[in-house]
């Protein structure tokens, strides 16, 4: 059992939660889009300011919604990587304040692994091995999931993020920002047979196609055309049907690299996890697909899909009950490999 107080500021939420192994005990988080979204996407030095501002009273507040003293916290857990620098430092800067102020062990934490155990908060039971199916606005990736703190990934995007690319097309859209809840909400009352668009299909130099990595930036430009042409023609714009074709191209695509991925390595579960997992439209896919196949499907609650502290307090938890922490020189990272994550603890 480990009580752990976790922060994460890797972008634009400032999230604070208290959990108690794989039960969250309060999740505070408080959302920048609305600050960026007059600027169409997010602005780091804008981040940092909005973290600092709020860090101190979500603290506070998450212990309150908890009912539950500092004293009873066992460590504390911060995100340390991968994101944006200026945000991360005001997290792990908080995070070292409240270890040395109540003597606590420190765990930092990979933004990515924090999605991945965002799916034992809603499955308590789940234990590796697994697939996982990250996909979020900086990563679209599928990584075998072999022990806490063992990742291979398997597949990933060679552009564009499926989140990147949700943001992308709702902006050729003029849905503002972010855009896959806008282009959700959109296709579900659209015509998803309404347009043909190109999946995005890598090619390999031995010949036929990569099977699990993906591409979006052709689908992106073929979105693009097809908005010229359609304004052009004047046509009335079926907005709904472009957010409905476009969303069921990603889904498509994703869930056949996610199966055959499986498949392949001989692994019964996919669980996803990132921002992307919120889509309706992935949801009804890859449980199609995986009902078909005889495969496990496991989408963590809309709240956690996104980015919270409960996650990465999760992923704490894991590596305290394996005696790993940090030390208190740990420092932040834009980018980390999920492979070299062992790197964050001393043993
Ligand atoms: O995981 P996340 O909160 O932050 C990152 O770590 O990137 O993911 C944010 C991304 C954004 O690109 C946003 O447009 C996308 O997740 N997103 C969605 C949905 N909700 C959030 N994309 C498609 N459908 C949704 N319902
Ligand atoms: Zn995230």
């Amino acid at each position: 059992m480990a009580i752990i107080l976790a922060i994460e500021t890797s972008c634009d939420e400032t999230a604070v939660a208290v959990v108690n192994n794989r039960t969250v005990c309060s999740s505070v988080v408080t959302s920048q889009i609305p600050i960026h979204k007059q600027y169409g996407g997010v602005v780091p030095e804008v981040a940092s300011r909005q973290h600092l501002e709020t860090i101190n009273s979500a603290v506070s507040l998450a212990l309150e919604q908890a009912q539950l003293p500092i004293a009873k916290i066992e460590a504390i857990a911060v995100t340390c990587a991968p994101g944006l620098v200026g945000a991360l430092m005001v997290g792990i800067s908080a995070a070292k304040t409240l270890a040395i102020l109540h003597n606590l062990p420190l765990i930092g934490v990979h933004h990515l692994e924090g999605h991945i155990y965002a799916n034992c908060l809603s499955e308590p039971s789940l234990e590796p091995p697994f697939l996982s199916l990250l996909v979020s606005g900086g990563h679209t990736s599928l990584i075998y999931v072999k022990d806490c703190g063992v990742y291979e990934t398997l597949g990933q995007t060679r552009d564009d993020a499926a989140g990147e690319a949700f943001d992308k097309v709702a902006r050729l859209l003029e849905l503002g920002y972010p855009g896959g809840p806008a282009i959700d909400k959109l296709a579900q009352i659209g015509n998803s047979q309404a347009f043909t668009l190109p999946e995005g299909k890598l090619s390999l130099a031995s010949g036929g196609y990569h099977p699990y990595d993906s591409s979006f930036s052709g689908l992106k430009t073929a979105v693009l055309r097809l908005v010229q042409q359609l304004k052009q023609e004047r046509l009335v714009f079926p907005v709904e049907d472009i957010a409905a074709s476009f969303q069921e191209t990603v889904a498509r695509s994703l869930t056949k690299r996610a199966v055959t991925c499986a498949i392949d390595f001989g692994l019964d579960t996919i669980a996803v996890g990132g921002g992307v997992a919120a889509n309706s439209g992935l949801r009804q896919h890859l449980q199609t697909a995986a009902t078909e196949h005889n495969l496990r499907v496991l989408f963590p609650p809309m709240k956690l899909c996104t980015d919270n502290a409960a996650m990465i307090g999760c992923a704490a938890a894991e590596h305290f009950r394996r005696g790993h922490t940090s030390p208190l020189t740990l420092g932040v990272r834009s980018r980390l490999p999920l492979a070299e994550i062992m790197q964050l603890y001393q043993h």
